[in-house]
């Protein structure tokens, strides 16, 4: 694993936006693998501030995201669909029909998640994947647990997870229970991973990802098997390494 310390949040974001903007350079017709949550914000906030000043052209680009919720549409502001559009999508000159997330509302999860790994495989795989780091080391949403699943699969989030997302819905009973999210093979067989980290409160678990035992109670150790991971993480979240 390569580790790139940035100063903080900020220097962060410019950091990983910089590693994205090299992939589109060099591939242009590239396959992004794409994450949500409050870490990469930043980061897509630099690609659109590098599209406007005409230093990046998302024409070609495919992106596919790792998770999303289920039983809540694309309309809903809660909905990762719609952080995509409100973050990236809607500001910068990316085909939508090459914008590829699971498909929340499809109440058949079997088929969800079948629909969503023929999709991956269609785009010819991804060549860079964005990944945030949960404080229970989940990717996308898979949870601890007692193993690795391999394909797209329907999760039922973590107590954690679902107390960390609290902060986005009106109330307790709103928070999504479930989620469609991408498998561990699918994100291993990225040909390039890139994960951001940011804060004190992601060190302790940031610790065990890099130099823990590789095991599914913390699903993120897995990366430590991958060829080509960068871990760019700020001060903070790097405190206890
Ligand atoms: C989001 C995702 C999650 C987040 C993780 C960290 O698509 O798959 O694994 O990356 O929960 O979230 P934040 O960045 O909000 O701390």
């Amino acid at each position: 694993m390569r580790i790139i310390r940035a100063k903080d949040y900020d220097d962060m974001s410019r950091k990983a936006a910089n590693i994205i903007s090299a992939q589109m350079i060099m591939k242009p017709n590239c396959v992004l693998g794409l994450a949500t949550g409050s870490t990469p914000i930043g980061v897509y906030g630099q690609l659109v501030s590098h599209y406007q000043e005409g230093d990046l052209d998302f024409s070609g680009i495919t992106t596919v995201n790792l998770d999303e919720y289920r039983g809540i549409s694309r309309d809903n502001e809660q909905s990762y669909y719609y952080f995509m559009h409100d973050n990236l999508f809607s500001k910068v000159n990316i085909d939508l029909k090459r914008t590829f997330l699971p498909d929340g509302m499809e109440p058949d999860s079997a088929k969800a998640c079948q629909d969503y790994d023929r999709v991956i495989a269609e785009t010819g795989g991804v060549d860079l994947q964005l990944l945030g780091l949960g404080h229970n080391g989940h990717i996308g949403f898979n949870e601890p647990g007692p193993i690795f699943k391999a394909q797209t699969h329907c999760v039922k989030l973590a107590e954690s997870t679902i107390k960390a997302n609290r902060r986005f819905f009106a109330s307790e009973e709103e928070v999504p229970k479930e989620a469609y999210t991408m498998g561990i093979k699918t994100i291993m067989q990225a040909k390039k991973i890139l994960v951001v980290v940011s804060g004190a409160d992601k060190a302790p678990i940031l610790k065990k990802v890099i130099y823990g035992e590789i095991a599914p109670d913390v699903q993120a150790s897995v990366l430590q098997l991958h060829g080509d991971v960068t871990v760019v993480a700020d001060e903070a979240a790097l405190s206890e390494i």
